[in-house]
C-alpha cells in the first residue's frame, strides 16, 4: 500500500494515531478479526496473550508484506461489505481507517456487526467530516481529487453517526485532530 495517501498519513501517524492505536487494540480478546488488514500497523499494539486466533482480512492480503510475528495469522481476501463468516463468529473486530474507502459503508458496518458476537467487542478508528463548516466545505471541496488519488479514499463521510444508531455500550469513546478522527471501544449488547 504504497500510494499518497500513505505518505500523507505518515505525520499524522506519529502525531496521533500510533498513540490511539496503541490505546485501543490492548481491547481486542478471543477470536479477533481484523478488517482491512493493509501491512499490519496495528499487530505491535494487540496483546496476544489475550488473543486466542487472529484473522486478517483485506481484499488482496498481500501476503508478500506480511509482517514478522511469532503468532500466527490467518489471512483472508474478502470485502467487509460480504464478510465470508457465520454470524457471531468472532470476539472482537477491528476495523482502522478502512470505512472511509469500502464501497457501500452501511453495509460494511452492518456486516461487521453480524459477525460479531453478542457482547463481542468492536474497535475503530475512522477519520469522518469536519464538523467545523469551513473545513468541512474544504474536505469536500477537494474530496474528488483526493478520492482520485487516493485510489478511493473520502474525506466526507460520517460511520460514527451510523454507529450511534446501533445497540452498543461504549467502552472507549472520542476524538482527536479536532474531531476529523473518531475512536471507540463499542460492545455489541447481548
Ligand atoms: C487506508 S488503508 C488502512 C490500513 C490499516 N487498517 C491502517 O489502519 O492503516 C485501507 C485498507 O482497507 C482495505 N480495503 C479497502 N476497501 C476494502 C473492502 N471493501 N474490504 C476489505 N478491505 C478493504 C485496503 O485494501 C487497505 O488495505
Amino acid at each position: 500500500m504504497d500510494n499518497i495517501y500513505d505518505r500523507l498519513m505518515k505525520p499524522l501517524e506519529s502525531k496521533w494515531l500510533n498513540e490511539y492505536r496503541k490505546l485501543i487494540m490492548p481491547y481486542a480478546h478471543g477470536n479477533v478479526l481484523e478488517v482491512g488488514f493493509g501491512t499490519g500497523v496495528n499487530l505491535k499494539h494487540y496483546d496476544f496473550s489475550s488473543i486466542q486466533s487472529f484473522t486478517a482480512l483485506d481484499l488482496d492480503s498481500k501476503k508478500e508484506f506480511t509482517p514478522k510475528t511469532n503468532y500466527p495469522i490467518t489471512y483472508v481476501n474478502g470485502e467487509v461489505e460480504n464478510l465470508p463468516f457465520e454470524d457471531n463468529s468472532f470476539d472482537t473486530i477491528v476495523e482502522t481507517l478502512v470505512l472511509c474507502s469500502v464501497k457501500d459503508m452501511n453495509k460494511a458496518i452492518s456486516e461487521i456487526f453480524r459477525v460479531l458476537k453478542p457482547g463481542g467487542t468492536f474497535i475503530f478508528i475512522d477519520h469522518v467530516l469536519p464538523e467545523k463548516p469551513l473545513m468541512a466545505n474544504a474536505f469536500k471541496g477537494v474530496n474528488f481529487i483526493w478520492n482520485h488519488f487516493t485510489g478511493g479514499c473520502n474525506l466526507t463521510r460520517q460511520p460514527h453517526l451510523i454507529l450511534d444508531k446501533y445497540n452498543l455500550n461504549f467502552i472507549e469513546k472520542g476524538s482527536f485532530a479536532d474531531n476529523i478522527f473518531r475512536y471507540g471501544v463499542v460492545s455489541k449488547k447481548e
